[in-house]
């Protein structure tokens, strides 16, 4: 790399620090437990989408394990979307035992109380038997619900810290107007791996590893001569969240397959047809670097997403344990038109499937490593800055 592009490459954050970093806080479990409280029940966490709930009655139910609550979110006739602990206010029983659907109502498979779209306890079945009974304080459970861009968001907070928009701060209005509304889900994958949440999400917040763990499945579409080790062109860091851009390799020399994928229907990194929507948006791109690919968000503290053109993928690290992690990827695009566009997403659905099992292979063998005790700390050089700043606020959040 010569003198010019190193400058432009480089950057760093001296706020942060440049020190090595515990690996405690991925392998404790008091320090999980503590995030657990400080952390998680401090942040606003993404739970869906609204087009899973397009019309009243429908609904869904969310394990969220960091609050240890079954969530059910769901469209009133009113319009709007809400969240409650999927719980009877009875004794305690699993509301419904569904994933997703839509009714009328809820109504107990114990002994059949029934709440309506609003959470309103409406019927109880021999009323006259319970002592003083008010049905209108035994409601279902709230919790704090919130809407941006289409992301349903809660908070265990009945009154949060910051509203949600506050919490998304420059980060999240930089992606606003994006049109996450026109692009349909084309799969969800999901796995628990035997890791810390942290060491799992630090594999989508650097671009060091892309040129060695993914070789076999991107060989050559994101590191170039000029830019081997994928250094991302621009970071911005925001209080809670961080962002990045992403370039693609100019010389990239498309595999037979992909090279067929691109005849038949769209890259799989994008499609040049869809750069319009995105080029009056500040957040993607802000370079106007002409081989962008797509850009980073770290939403603190476990939601993350890759957003390009014509497509996005979203990724959320829920904690089950100190050292094991639920995830849930979600990729969308636009729908496909014909029999071409559908083989190619197809071929897209594997490719980024048989990445992120490289992935987690090498976060599993890192916690059993981090776990066995003997590496006190990780090095972190500039290009890991995301991870540092996570490192960063969770230590200052749990410390508080
Ligand atoms: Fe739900 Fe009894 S626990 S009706």
């Amino acid at each position: 790399m010569n003198a010019q592009s190193q400058d432009q490459f480089r950057w760093t954050t001296p706020d942060l620090g440049t020190g090595v970093v515990s690996t405690e806080p991925n392998t404790s479990s008091a320090y999980f437990e503590v995030e657990r409280e400080k952390v998680f029940k401090r942040c606003w966490l993404n739970v869906g989408r609204v087009e899973e709930v397009p019309n009243p009655g429908d609904f869904i139910v969310k394990d969220v394990e960091p609050l240890k609550a079954s969530v059910l979110i769901v469209r009133g006739n009113d319009g709007k979307v809400r969240a409650f602990h999927n719980i009877c206010r009875h004794r305690g029983n699993g509301l419904t035992r569904a994933c997703r659907g839509s009714a009328k109502g809820f109504s107990c498979g114990f002994h059949g109380w029934v709440y309506d779209l609003s959470g309103n306890l409406v019927h109880v079945p021999d009323e006259e038997q319970f002592f003083g009974l008010k049905k209108s304080e035994l409601g279902l459970l709230v919790l704090t619900t919130d809407v941006w861009e289409g992301f349903i968001f809660i908070h265990a907070s009945v009154k949060p810290e910051q509203t949600l928009k506050e919490f998304m701060g420059d980060i999240g209005a930089s992606l606003e107007g994006y049109p996450f509304s026109d692009l349909t889900l084309d799969v969800e994958y999901g796995i628990t791996v035997d890791c810390n949440w942290k060491v799992f999400s630090d594999a989508f917040q650097e671009g060091y590893h892309v040129g060695f763990i993914h070789k076999n499945t991107f060989p050559t579409a994101f590191c170039s001569k000029d830019n081997p080790f994928l250094h991302m062109f621009e970071y911005r860091l925001g209080e809670f969240h961080n962002a990045a851009s992403v370039y693609g390799n100019p010389d990239y020399a498309p595999t037979p397959v992909d090279l067929l994928m691109r005849k038949i229907g769209t890259s799989t990194y994008g499609a040049p047809s869809a750069k319009a929507a995105i080029d009056g948006l500040k957040g993607l791109n802000p370079q106007r670097h002409p081989h962008f690919m797509f850009e980073v968000f770290n939403f603190f503290p476990n939601f993350t997403m890759h957003v390009g053109a014509g497509f996005y993928y979203s990724y959320n690290f829920w904690p089950v344990s100190v050292n094991k992690t639920r995830w849930v990827m979600r990729l969308y695009g636009h729908p496909a038109r014909n029999a071409g566009e559908r083989i190619s997403k197809e071929y897209t659905k594997v490719l980024l499937r048989d990445a992120v099992k490289e992935d987690i292979n090498t976060t599993e063998s890192t916690q059993r490593n981090m776990d066995s005790g003997v590496l006190p700390y990780m090095v972190l050089c500039d290009q890991e800055v995301m991870l540092r700043q996570k490192y960063g606020i969770v230590d200052r959040m749990v410390k508080v």
